[in-house]
């Protein structure tokens, strides 16, 4: 018998591929980069399974382009805003994520660009890289305290939780705001719920963590960023889309903001001459908040674990549209 076709849009890892190569006609797409949207487009006819990353548009027309033996698009991370889930349950083809192994490892990341905008630790480094080291002055390179102060997190689920964790331990005062309020973890948090232009008024660093779609696509534009604090950092490390990119550029500028740390950003890769590339006040990573080592090999095994419940004829263990059963 014919194995199932597989189509893996990136090396995520032998340990990973090895266990999809005894079971499945086993394609790799090699390199750094995302395959072209072309060459999704030819692969998808035939393929059983596309494993993907989030780096790769699967929208509706490449859903609509497989045969009827596609049977699971299995996604490297726990964002699908880049499938389109909608096409995918309607053609009856279940989806799959890899929620809960990265939560402590992106929220360790949102911290990290907390700390690092707020004690302007890239800017220092950089001015001690250039020969600049100033000495020792009242003035020199201060920062607000993180310690004591407001943080509001914008979307409660798992990894605004993690956050909310790490902020107990730096005695701070926790504001959230979600649609869904949490009010049994309002107490074992110690955190409050805060209607979003509350949180945004009230807060020092302001922390995102929901999922892009419609309703939080550039849920932080300008008549948001005119909410804030002069004195307030936002952190993103949830999706570019929830950030207004030019509302954001603008609030830098006109001060309404004091600085930003981003692991995100709309679109990625930032184009070269983006002029918050200059803004020393600015701390930006290449969409890294998940990559330790061992998140990112959990995140792998979950992608196969997934395409390998799809061969046996079961259902995805971690499934974005169970409704398709
Ligand atoms: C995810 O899993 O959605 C993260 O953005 C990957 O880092």
């Amino acid at each position: 018998m014919r194995k199932a076709a597989v189509f893996v849009t990136r090396d995520i890892g032998e340990k990973a591929l090895a266990r999809l190569r005894p079971v499945v006609d086993l394609e790799v797409w090699p390199g750094d980069y995302p395959p072209p949207r072309s060459v999704i487009l030819e692969k998808v006819p035939g393929l059983f399974g596309l494993l993907t990353l989030l780096t790769d548009p699967i929208d509706a027309e490449v859903i609509n382009s497989a045969g009827p033996e596609l049977k699971v698009i299995s996604q490297m991370a726990v964002g699908v805003d880049n499938i389109d889930v909608k096409a995918a349950t309607a053609r009856g083809i279940p989806v799959g994520n890899t929620p809960g192994v990265l939560t402590e490892t992106t929220a360790d990341m949102a911290w990290a660009l907390l700390m690092a905008v707020a004690r302007r630790v890239v800017e220092a480094d950089q001015q001690v890289r250039q020969g600049i080291w100033k000495p020792w002055g009242p003035d020199v390179l201060t920062g607000p305290d993180i310690h004591g102060s407001t943080i509001g997190i914008i979307g409660f689920g798992r990894i605004g939780q993690a956050v909310a964790r790490r902020a107990r331990g730096f005695n701070m005062k926790i504001l959230y705001f979600d649609p869904q309020r949490q009010i049994d973890l309002e107490e074992s948090l110690g955190v409050e719920y805060a209607p979003l232009n509350d949180l945004l008024s009230q807060s020092d660093f302001i922390s995102l963590h929901t999922f892009l779609n419609a309703s939080t696509r550039h849920m932080i534009s300008k008549q948001q960023f005119e909410c804030m604090k002069p004195s307030a950092i936002l952190i993103n490390t949830s999706r570019g889309g929830v950030v207004d990119p030019a509302a954001l550029t603008w609030a830098l500028q006109e001060k309404k903001i004091a600085g930003a740390g981003l692991d995100v950003y709309d679109p990625e890769p930032i184009q070269k001459d983006n002029p918050i590339l200059g803004m020393s006040n600015v701390v930006i990573t290449p969409h890294i908040a998940s990559a330790s080592i061992e998140t990112r090999r959990k995140m792998a095994l979950m992608a196969v674990e997934n395409v390998l419940a799809a061969v046996l004829g079961k259902k995805l263990p971690y499934c974005v549209n169970p409704e398709v059963y």
